[in-house]
């Protein structure tokens, strides 16, 4: 009876899991999807906790530890979410991830101890050995990568390569499958030890795999390392014969290898190029700002609020910046102020405006921002030809014609807004320095554009009040 209602809880749990997916998929659902699907995981563990039993009938007991560790990670996790500021968002989710992976090669490492007793008994464990050491590589590498990844978002771990590396990294991964390819078909008391060999290496290769990768490919990093953890996961759940468990992994490995791909398709870039490559790193910079010693003109608030007011329709492009400033409250109610004077206002969305996928959906959701006005790319593609006046608001590398016009651009290829087609461009941010590309961005030398330098919120704030007052 109570195996019976423990099956129902994982059935509960994994249909939780999907729904909340599919939910995720539209701002409007997604608060209440992340909800639904954190409730049926709290009901799975209630039930691995309380009903779960052995094939001896011994149910789990350690509860002082179990409700600890419960209560501690829960208090954690809390505050962090709570504290964390929208643009940190990626390092949170680098952070939790290798928490994640961290579990997975923990649990490798018990059972590797559990079975470790029974060696030389006569038992065989290959199976078992097989999803032990990939648990184990594939959430120490997921480990020690999101923790680097964390580190170089937060500005704490610098880029770091050498000449040969991608060799050495590759001639690692060789040796540690090698071995662990031996264990699993010779293992005995004697080699067993070459078992922590391969977690030191495991380790290792997660560090030097993500150290010379840039920082602009960060989230792409991050997304293939949630990836893993969720393959590392499902291990666990071959492990401990637990669907829930395996459900839950596939489905964050599945999820997080078509968010990279998704990710690389609009960077239109390759994953091997994501990982070899060291676009976005620190190398570009500022020097390359007045490369081309082009000119470009400026715009006054009172000006920018004229074209604005007397606009058929303004399309706003939120990018980075937007976010750095906080400026999506104030970016909303010049939108409602237009909106008031007749002026249509659209937003115009980039899949990779920010720093994570949806950013800039979820920055506008915050300040309410209806999603009947956020415009996909090709959507508001179709409509600049007819729109009098694009707002870029702290966005470059998305609205870069180098993409589309120089093929030595190291983002040539990238799908982008294409703003120059509308009759004016003003672009808001706070100097001359390129985005996180790196590159200078020829969109503010033409003819049609004109510079609106300064804080997002602070040129919002005076926009808002000097349409107010026309
Ligand atoms: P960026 O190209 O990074 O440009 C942001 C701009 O915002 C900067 O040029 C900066 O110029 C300006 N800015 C910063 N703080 C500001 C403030 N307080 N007020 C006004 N402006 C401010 O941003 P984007 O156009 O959103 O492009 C995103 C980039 O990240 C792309 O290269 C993309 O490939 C990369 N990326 C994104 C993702 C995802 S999933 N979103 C994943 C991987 C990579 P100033 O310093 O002059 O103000």
């Amino acid at each position: 009876m109570e195996l019976n209602i423990l099956t129902i809880c994982y059935l509960i749990g994994s249909i939780t899991f999907i729904l909340g997916l599919k939910m995720l998929s539209n701002p409007a659902t997604a608060r209440k999807g992340n909800l639904i699907a954190a409730a049926g995981m709290a009901i799975a563990i209630a039930g691995t906790i309380f009903l779960y039993k052995d094939e001896d009938g011994n149910g789990l007991h350690n509860y002082g530890f179990i409700f600890g560790g419960l209560a501690i990670g829960t208090l954690v996790g809390f505050l962090a979410a709570k504290k964390v500021k929208m643009t940190a968002m990626p390092e949170m989710v680098s952070l939790f991830n290798g928490m994640g992976g961290a579990c997975a090669g923990l649990i490798s490492i018990i059972e590797f101890g559990r079975i470790s007793n029974e060696l030389g008994s006569g038992k065989t464990f290959h199976g078992t050995l097989l999803i032990i050491f990939l648990g184990l590589i594939i959430g120490s590498v997921s480990f020690a990568g999101s923790m680097i990844a964390w580190g170089k978002l937060n500005g704490k771990v610098k880029d770091f390569s050498f000449p040969g590396q991608q060799i050495i990294n590759t001639i690692m991964l060789f040796v540690m499958v090698c071995i662990a390819g031996y264990l699993i078909l010779n293992i005995t008391p004697a080699n067993s030890y070459l078992f922590y060999i391969i977690l030191a290496g495991a380790l290792l290769y997660g560090i030097l795999f993500v150290f010379p990768i840039g920082g602009a490919d960060m989230p792409v990093v991050i997304s293939l390392l949630n990836s893993f953890t969720g393959v590392a996961a499902a291990c666990g759940g071959f492990l401990y014969n637990n669907k829930v468990m395996l459900t839950g992994g596939i489905l964050v490995g599945a999820a997080g290898t078509l968010l990279t791909i998704l990710m690389c398709k609009a960077m239109n870039r390759s994953l091997l190029n994501v990982l070899i490559g060291s676009f976005g790193g620190d190398k570009g910079g500022a020097a390359q700002v007045s490369a081309s010693g082009g000119t470009y003109k400026e715009i006054s608030i009172s000006d920018s609020a004229m074209v604005m007011a007397y606009a058929n329709r303004v399309a706003i492009v939120p990018g980075y910046g937007l976010a750095v400033a906080q400026a999506q409250h104030i970016c909303h109610e010049l939108e409602k102020l237009l909106d008031e004077k007749g002026v249509e206002v659209i937003y115009a969305i980039h899949p990779v405006a920010g720093r994570m996928p949806g950013h800039m959906n979820v920055l506008l959701a915050e300040a309410d921002v209806s999603y009947d006005k956020l415009l996909e790319m090709e959507d508001a593609n179709d409509l600049f030809k007819t729109t009098d006046v694009v707002l870029i608001l702290g966005a470059n590398d998305v609205v870069n014609p180098a993409a589309k016009n120089d093929p030595a651009s190291p983002i040539y290829g990238m799908p982008i807004l294409e703003v120059e087609l509308a009759k004016n461009v003003i672009v808001n941010k706070r100097s001359m320095k390129p985005g996180y590309a790196g590159i200078e961005n020829e969109l503010f030398f033409q003819p049609k554009t004109s510079m609106l330098f300064g804080d997002a919120k602070g040129v919002l704030q005076q926009l808002v009040s000097e349409i107010k007052s026309l």
